[in-house]
């Protein structure tokens, strides 16, 4: 006996419980399908952001900064640390708390919006009268049946060929997260966003960390002048970063990985390190999905087949987040997610892929939205550049961190703001005003009108803005 519904949503990541709610409140009757559980076998939905993603790096990040403050930065501000010590048990403990709130907040989200949950893995079983066919397994065996499938199964990490994660020596995102004592050596391969924000916790720790990097450029996507600076920090900071660097064999033993590479120089090299990290990209999830049973399209790559509104090659049937092509980001998924429900409602949902923002929220944090310099030149477009640097900012001063700048790039003719770029304290939360002025279209000239509160970091967005115009105040 089928289970009738109007919405199917494969997946409680962010991509599919925020699809699930946007659909619910358009009137629609909804179920959402999610197997994660974490140690205790308990429903676990939020995906990968809030299990092993975003939510926990953050909570780790946020106590390894702590820790580091304590370490080296409280005495500045006449504040005497002495005897300063790790609990990593409990450290790892509120971390593991933060995800759980997240995941009952999800349950309790379900609730509020009469979504009927079912704890297990979802498989197209085939299509009838009623609409697409989904099998349940796991913690609940049911069949269900809707008119409309959202799939939002996600992605996982990238294994390195012939070295497969044990998460307890050769670690994914999943085992980076739960090393349960401070490795004395720790290598990471891939100088991306996981590398980089996961070396920072464990460096912030204690470890020795050593990172390992295909690409002789930093950070290739980042605008240039951004990650440069970005490369001098991390470096002072003592993460080593190695560029250009091609790894020819791995060997792990009981007790250390040991790793030899060819240097950007050609030399050879051997890195002997505790545990390793291997962050080298991601991969799209649709293991048990049953896509080969109903006919639906994945590319090449393994990604779920759609056009600019999510549509697959089904009828009725839609993919949002990491399963489909676009940058694998929670909030990128969570658009997808409410523009799916708003179409299926006859609305005109979409997603701007042109006012995405990125954050990397190593310290100083990394966020920038739009194009950068080395695409403008490189698509011939004519631009005007300003930046303004933390150091003459008097918040960034007085919090006692000066490192980084704001830099804007604006259309030479129209002013019209094409890229911002932040290296900085709160970068993070500073970017959300250049992702308002992009989304209106709005120019340089808009944000240098705007009157900023004084004394915030937020000013150095509209000195930034004023330099495009060459007329900064404070620099
Ligand atoms: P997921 O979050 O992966 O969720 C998919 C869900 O579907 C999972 O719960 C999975 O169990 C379930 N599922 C899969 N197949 C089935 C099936 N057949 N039946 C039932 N359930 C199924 N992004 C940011 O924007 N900001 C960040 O700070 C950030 N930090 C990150 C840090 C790390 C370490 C990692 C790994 C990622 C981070 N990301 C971040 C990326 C972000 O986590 C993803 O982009 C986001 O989770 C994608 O959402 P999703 O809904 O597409 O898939
Ligand atoms: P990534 O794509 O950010 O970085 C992978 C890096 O590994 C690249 O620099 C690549 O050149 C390098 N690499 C690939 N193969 C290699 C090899 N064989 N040897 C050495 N280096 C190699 O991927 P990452 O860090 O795994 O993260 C995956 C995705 O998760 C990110 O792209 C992002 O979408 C998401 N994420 C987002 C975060 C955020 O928004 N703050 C935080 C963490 C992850």
């Amino acid at each position: 006996m089928f289970k009738q519904f109007d919405l199917v949503v494969i997946g409680a990541g962010p991509g599919g419980y925020i699809a699930a709610i946007r659909a619910s409140q358009l009137g629609m009757k909804v179920a959402c399908v999610d197997a994660w559980q974490n140690g205790d076998g308990k429903p676990a939905p939020g995906g990968t952001c809030t299990n092993v993603g975003c939510i926990p790096s953050k909570a780790l990040l946020q106590s390894s900064e702590h820790f580091d403050q304590a370490n080296h930065h409280f005495a500045e501000h006449g504040i005497e640390c002495k005897g300063v010590s790790l609990k990593l048990d409990r450290m790892l403990g509120r971390k593991n708390d933060v995800v759980k709130q997240n995941n009952d907040g999800i349950l309790y989200l379900f609730k509020k919006n009469k979504i009927a949950f079912f704890h297990g893995k979802g498989s197209f079983v085939g299509k009838s009268a009623e609409g697409w066919q989904i099998k349940v397994s796991g913690t609940t065996e049911e069949d269900l049946s809707a008119k409309h499938v959202v799939v939002a199964t996600g992605s996982s990490a990238r294994a390195l060929p012939g070295l497969e994660f044990d998460e307890k020596q050769v670690l994914s995102n999943d085992g980076a997260l739960n090393i349960g004592a401070v490795p004395k050596r720790l290598g990471v391969i891939g100088a991306g966003v996981i590398g980089l924000e996961m070396g920072s916790v464990w460096r912030r720790l204690g470890a020795e960390v050593t990172v390992l990097e295909a690409m002789p450029e930093f950070l290739a996507a980042v605008d240039q002048t951004i990650a440069k600076e970005a490369f001098k920090i991390f470096q002072k900071q003592g993460l080593k970063i190695n560029m250009g660097a091609k790894i020819s064999d791995i060997n792990r033993t009981a007790r250390q990985v040991s790793i030899d590479w060819i240097d950007a120089a050609g030399q050879e090299q051997k890195l002997v390190v505790d545990k390793l990290i291997v962050s080298i990209g991601r991969v799209p999830y649709t293991g048990g999905l049953g896509a080969e049973v109903v006919g639906l399209k994945l590319d090449e790559r393994g990604f779920v087949l759609v056009d600019d509104h999510c549509k697959t090659n089904l009828e009725n049937i839609w993919a949002v987040g990491d399963v489909v092509r676009g940058p694998m980001l929670a909030h990128k998924a969570e658009e997808e997610g409410v523009s799916v429900a708003e179409r299926m409602a006859g609305q005109q949902g979409h997603v701007n892929f042109n006012t995405i923002p990125w954050v990397i929220y190593t310290s100083p944090e990394i966020a920038w939205v739009g194009q950068n310099e080395q695409e403008l030149k490189a698509a011939g477009t004519a631009y005007k550049s300003g930046s303004f640097p933390f150091l003459a900012n008097g918040r960034a001063r007085a919090l006692g961190d000066t490192t980084g700048m704001v830099k804007i790039l604006a259309h030479a003719q129209t002013d019209e703001v094409l890229g911002v770029h932040v290296i900085g304290p709160m970068a993070s939360e500073l970017i959300a005003e250049a992702v308002t002025i992009m989304e209106f279209r709005g120019a340089a000239e808009d944000i240098a009108r705007i009157c900023h509160a004084h004394p915030t970091l937020s000013e150095a967005m509209k000195e930034a803005a004023l330099a495009v115009d060459k007329r900064a105040l404070n620099f």
